[in-house]
């Protein structure tokens, strides 16, 4: 392997992490901190609903669910982050989530190359490298025009988390 293809990340500096939510009323730090738990909670589900989908064999399949597990570790990353950064504190109930996406995970390996990245779209015949869980009925709510809860959520954490600088 070329060693320009050795991706390690860049480290975070003390300056990229930012004290957030100082002064900000009740009402409003208790909806970031419902916001920011549940994704935290589900970007735990999703890495383990790829990694557990990885088979042993070398194939193209599984360069993909590496690329997928490793884009939704960013995203844990990034609301694990955010969290402490609020002083805030990962769900306790997390634990449930990474059972249930190790469970899909497993399930979906179990079922056959044609359902991962794709765990409960049956029908659907393009890989996604979105969250499989959520795929399809983002992709139902993208097409009517509608974002998916997720989705709706993040933007809504997104907007609230630029509000405050
Ligand atoms: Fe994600």
């Amino acid at each position: 392997m070329a060693e320009e293809d050795q991706v390690i990340r860049t480290e975070l500096r003390f300056q990229d992490v930012h004290e957030r939510g100082v002064g900000y009323p009740a009402k409003r730090l208790k909806a970031i901190k419902k916001a920011m738990q549940k994704l935290h909670t589900l970007e735990t589900m999703a890495v383990n609903i790829y990694k557990y989908q990885i088979t042993s064999q070398r194939n193209a399949l599984n360069i993909q669910l590496v690329a997928a597990m490793a884009n939704e570790m960013t995203h844990l990353q990034d609301f694990q982050a955010k969290l402490y950064e609020y002083d805030l504190r990962p769900r306790k109930t997390r634990f449930a989530f990474w059972l249930v996406g190790f469970a899909l995970g497993t399930g979906s390996r179990l079922l056959g190359p044609r359902r991962s990245l794709r765990p409960t779209s049956g029908r659907r015949r393009r890989p996604s490298l979105t969250t499989g869980a959520s795929y399809a009925r983002w992709n139902g709510m993208r097409k009517r025009g509608r974002l998916s809860p997720r989705m709706a959520l993040m933007k809504k954490a997104m907007w609230s988390a630029g509000r405050s600088s």
